[in-house]
């Protein structure tokens, strides 16, 4: 059969006659609905010419491409023991209306494939490998390989450090492979994230890209591939060390899913139908409460005055929940001990923690608390007990001070679950911040592990199903689309210096939904990189997320505090917005532009940034993406706390009246005229349908004073 999928301006077109192995013949833009005779008609064209010096029948690139069928890329399926060569489509179904399960087999394998196309655009793709023969079955590789056109000849990845996380890179695609492979056992600082292929300069608003995901915490290898021969493809899967996964006959493996994503329309149109569909099948409460946590406030000096004085602030400035970070548990005096000792330090909180949560709870907020599941120190009672429990010995490096316990170990995965089990019974626990601070670096064991740590999860929600947990590891280490469906929340980076975290969230926020996306107002220098930063510019980056601060505010001035609170409330006033709306961004260098616009177009909150200096003494206007270009809305400046500081002998016309009123297709297309921002600042701007009938004003004409010039 041949099968064609379509949503959201998406579709696929699937060669499933048999008996070869299935073909994607278009995975890219909406083709319309093609007729039985026109998709068999493009079956037929579809079949390429023979070249020269190559193998006597034409070359198909098949969803399961091995050696024997030709192909000399990277194979989709690899391993010893049995025969990976013969590969027949014994079955194809359509599993729904947008769903399809295929089926190849030789005698000894057979890999049944499910492919989903969500409403939202989004493509979704996992083998089952199951091991049919009479020998075990040694798996080296299992991927997910999707064609992708000659025109996508431009790649986009990630790369990144602690603190710096997803660090967008660009490069061309020539001949061969451009491969990311993950070692760390946790997606890593440096996660390949989401590898994009698009058409040469493809932006946030333009060009056509594909791009893929693996849903996956653990390794991996995503890769973009041409071939002399001319196929392309994008391809992911999980990275499985020798012997890591070995089938005895009647055994199955299933891959983690392939999250696939086309877009007409630039990096938007990917976070367009990332975004939806995620929201419609992930657990982030909302709204998202207002954080204070109490990691850069106080680390490991948990004095129970300064954490009650820290409570009464974050209550006076409207904070909702207060997370109790790292340094409440036996012995945790510093990070080179008691990982692994889940009891309250008697000394530091000789009544337990219930003094601590009865404080917040009076003060109208709930309470969450820092755990780190998945670690041990050799320095605590745990290591000293049960060495076995420890992942690669107890000789192994250490990380942080820290190894890894084997969750995969029967006794140390009951012991987590019931430490866990016994805080969350004994306290009122809202909310658990789940860090996981080093790699693993135990090849063959990742796999396990991290099907342990997605158990554990999925059981501890089940046991206790108001629980909120967010996915940390030494900041933004693990975000990926498998963690997401477990979590509420991931923390996107341990910076909190404003400037790094408009990269960061800018380009984590292409995946995941700002919602997620845990973004903290830090104290005015930044402890990470020193940078002190203006109350505005922090202001206007920790206000693009799931909000929260982690500042000392028992240090800030009453005028900051003021501030801080009025910020607060305009979060909680513009959240129902942000964590729901489209997100549309402008590309840019020096400056840029983003925002989120409700899913109706009625209202829309931008900032804009400034990165550094403008390259022209009048930097761009300001563009508003994302609006019905038939409807007139009113803009206007949104000033919380202290203004952004500019340099200017007069606002723009618009900005001096206070609003002004004009098309969508005016604003997107003309925009207005920026305010001189200096580098490192930033100004917010909302925008909301004008009421029917009301006319375009101008702010040209209004007068206003000058602003004062700060030169
Ligand atoms: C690393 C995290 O990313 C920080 O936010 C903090 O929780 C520390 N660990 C605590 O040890």
């Amino acid at each position: 059969m041949i099968i064609q999928l379509r949503a959201a301006g998406t579709s696929l077109v699937l060669d499933a006659r048999g008996p070869r192995p299935a073909v994607v013949l278009h995975w890219g833009p909406d083709l319309g609905a093609l007729p039985e005779s026109d998709l068999a008609a493009l079956a037929g064209a579809a079949v390429p010419a023979v070249p020269p010096s190559s193998l006597d029948e034409p070359l198909r690139l098949s969803l399961l491409p091995t050696v024997d069928q030709g192909w000399t890329g990277r194979p989709a399926l690899a391993g010893w023991g049995a025969p990976v060569a013969d590969l027949r489509l014994r079955e194809a179904r359509q599993a729904g209306p947008r769903e399809v399960r295929l089926e190849h087999a030789n005698d000894f394998l057979r890999v049944t494939t499910e492919i989903e196309l969500s409403e939202q655009g989004v493509l979704r793709v996992r083998h089952t490998l199951g091991c049919h023969g009479t020998e075990t079955f040694h798996l080296t590789a299992l991927d997910v390989l999707l064609p992708v056109p000659a025109r996508a000849a431009e790649l986009l990845d990630f790369s990144g450090l602690w603190a710096y996380e997803r660090r967008p890179q660009r490069t061309p695609l020539g001949h061969g492979v451009w491969s990311r492979e993950t070692r760390h056992g946790r997606p890593g600082h440096d996660d390949p994230y989401l590898l994009m292929a698009g058409t040469p300069g493809f932006g946030f608003r333009t060009g056509q890209v594909w791009a893929v995901h693996l849903a996956w915490s653990g390794d991996k290898r995503i890769w973009a591939e041409r071939q002399a021969l001319g196929y392309g493809l994008l391809g992911a899967g999980e990275l499985l060390a020798p012997g890591e996964v070995s089938l005895a006959p009647g055994e199955q493996y299933t891959t983690p899913w392939t999250v696939a994503v086309y877009s007409g329309d630039g990096i938007d149109g990917l976070s367009a139908r990332l975004h939806p569909w995620i929201r419609s099948r992930t657990a982030a409460r909302l709204p998202r409460p207002v954080v204070l946590n109490t990691w850069e406030a106080v680390y490991f000096d948990h004095d129970p005055s300064t954490l009650d004085r820290l409570v009464d602030a974050a209550a006076a400035a409207g904070v909702e929940r207060f997370v109790l970070d790292d340094g409440w548990f036996a012995g945790r005096t510093d990070d080179r001990r008691a990982l692994g000792d889940w009891f309250v330090d008697e000394r530091r909180y000789p009544q337990g923690l219930r003094p601590l949560i009865h404080r917040v709870h009076k003060q109208g907020m709930d309470f969450g608390l820092w755990v780190e599941p998945e670690m041990v120190n050799p320095d605590s009672a745990l290591a000293r007990e049960h060495p076995d429990w420890v992942l690669g010995g107890v000789d192994g490096p250490t990380w942080r001070h820290q190894r890894v316990l084997d969750l995969a170990h029967p006794g140390a995965y009951a012991y987590v679950r019931e430490r866990l089990g016994a805080l969350l019974t004994a306290y009122p626990i809202a909310f658990l911040k789940w860090d996981h601070n080093r790699d693993l670096l135990q090849p063959g064991a990742t796999h396990r592990q991290t099907a342990a740590l997605y158990r554990l999860l999925a059981g501890l929600r089940a046991d206790f199903p108001e629980l909120e947990i967010e996915s940390c590891a030494s900041g933004g280490a693990r975000i990926d689309l498998g963690i997401l469906e477990l979590v509420d929340r991931v923390w996107t980076s341990d910076t909190n210096d404003p400037l790094e975290r408009q990269r960061i969230q800018r380009w984590t926020g292409v995946l995941v939904p700002p919602e997620f996306l845990g973004g903290h107002l830090g104290a005015p220098t930044a402890h990470i990189t020193g940078r002190t930063s203006a109350l505005s510019f922090r202001f206007a980056t920790a206000l693009f997320g799931s909000a929260g601060i982690e500042w000392d505010l028992t240090t800030a001035s009453e005028a900051d505090l003021a501030a801080v609170a009025q910020w607060v409330g305009e979060y909680r006033r513009l959240r129902p917005l942000l964590h729901t709306g489209v997100v549309v961004r402008s590309d840019g260098d020096a400056h840029f532009v983003h925002g989120v616009v409700s899913t109706d177009r009625r209202r829309g909150i931008y900032a804009l940034v400034a990165l550094r200096a403008a390259g022209a003494a009048l930097p761009e206007p300001i563009r508003f993406a994302g609006l019905d270009p038939g409807t007139r809305y009113t803009v206007r400046p949104l000033t919380i706390g202290p203004a952004p500081r500019v340099v200017q002998d007069a606002a723009p016309a618009w900005w001096q009246a206070g609003e002004v009123t004009l098309p969508g297709s005016v604003l997107a297309e003309v925009g207005l005229p920026a305010p001189l921002l200096t580098p490192e600042q930033a100004a917010l701007v909302t925008v909301e349908a004008a009421p029917a009938g009301q006319r375009s004003s101008s702010g040209a004409s209004a007068s206003g004073g000058r602003s004062a010039p700060a030169r």
